[in-house]
């Protein structure tokens, strides 16, 4: 047996008086419960009025059948939506007390920010995307090889020792610099290339007020053919310059296994000025990075003609380039989570 077939006309019209009647008697119901009568009645999925009129929609002709299903669900959505709007307006007002009394204080809303040593990361791949960088990533635990034997320690170097360096086995290390992601990033991209590499970093160091056993650091790396010490001189001051305001820098002398020569970079004490004062210890600099050439010995750990190029590299720490900036006289402030100081520093 099968029903007798309906035509279009008679489907439209029943369409018609199911939206005609469901509407109103939305606008009837006045408390929560009529309203989910009304619901069941109308768009139940069991035995609603909606059930039987998508039931009809079969005994269709063919032809009519994708018309009429548009129409269909033209109709469902209205008389949900209309219903969704009913309940809001119908939901108790939330806190009638608060409304009640209008002296009591507003809610407190706690809006986020971005820590101050992320700042510095943001900031710093900003300046240096202006200059053609890009950003490169490395893994956190990671081999002895990339970690020293690629960057020319040699097999006896004291930052090896367990009192040092935080091992995970005897071949995976935390990685105590960003300085193996060079070397990661050259086996993956063949020069010319500029790079910037941040990352967190760990070391058995004590947590004391200028030393934290986890922080972050910025790796840049630039190698190509022709690259001087004066491309380095001239992009980390041009960096400090825009980072800081215009200041000043100094470069020292100083050592890494991996780059030849090498300098650290110090910028002039921003609290003080360079009179000195408590935050760059009376000396009126701080210290913000290590920096060099690239030892050809490194480039040929990746794989990279040494013949050929040549690079310069940076490690910073932001967190250190955070207290420079803000005069802050502790690291552990920064890593407190303490939202009465943190919060001075938002954005
Ligand atoms: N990896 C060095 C450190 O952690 C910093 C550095 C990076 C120095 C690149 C020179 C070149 O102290």
């Amino acid at each position: 047996m099968t029903d007798p077939a309906l035509t279009l006309n008679e489907f439209t019209a029943a369409l018609g008086s199911f939206e005609a009647e469901a509407g109103p008697a939305v606008a009837a119901a006045t408390e929560a419960d009529a309203l989910e009568a009304v619901r069941a009645k109308y768009l139940g999925r069991a035995h609603g009025w909606l059930k039987d009129l998508s039931a009809k929609l079969g005994q269709l002709p063919k032809a009519d059948r994708a018309a009429a299903g548009a129409a269909f669900n033209e109709v469902r959505l209205r008389v949900e939506a209309t219903l969704d709007a009913r309940r809001v307006a119908l939901a108790p007002v939330r806190d009638a007390g608060a409304l009640a009394d209008p002296t009591m204080p507003a809610r407190e809303t706690w809006p986020g920010g971005v820590h101050p040593v992320t700042q510095v990361i943001d900031e710093m791949i900003e300046i240096f995307r202006e200059l053609g960088f890009t950003v490169a990533l490395g893994p956190e635990a990671e081999s002895p090889w990339y970690n020293f034997g690629s960057l020319n320690f040699p097999a006896d170097h004291p930052a090896m020792d367990l009192h040092d360096t935080l091992y995970l086995s005897d071949d995976l290390v935390l990685r105590t610099h960003t300085s193996p992601v060079q070397v990661r990033t050259l086996q993956a991209y063949p020069p010319p290339i500029r790079v910037l590499i941040p990352g967190n970093v760990h070391r058995r160091d004590p947590f004391d007020a200028s030393h934290a056993p986890t922080f972050a650091q910025v790796e840049g790396l630039v190698v190509d053919e022709g690259i001087s010490f004066a491309d380095l001189k001239a992009t980390l001051t041009h960096f400090a310059n825009r980072f800081f305001g215009a200041t000043k820098t100094r470069f020292r002398p100083s050592y890494f296994p991996f780059t030849e020569p090498s300098a650290e970079m110090d910028v002039l004490c921003g609290v003080c000025r360079g009179s000195g004062c408590g935050v760059c210890k009376q000396s009126g600099w701080i210290e913000i990075l290590g920096s060099g050439l690239v030892h050809p010995a490194v480039l040929e750990s990746a794989g990279v003609d040494s013949e050929k190029y040549t690079g310069w590299a940076f490690g910073m720490g932001p967190a250190r380039t955070a207290l420079a900036r803000h005069g802050i006289p502790d690291i552990r402030l920064l890593y407190d989570s303490d939202v009465r100081f943190l919060g001075q520093f938002a954005k």
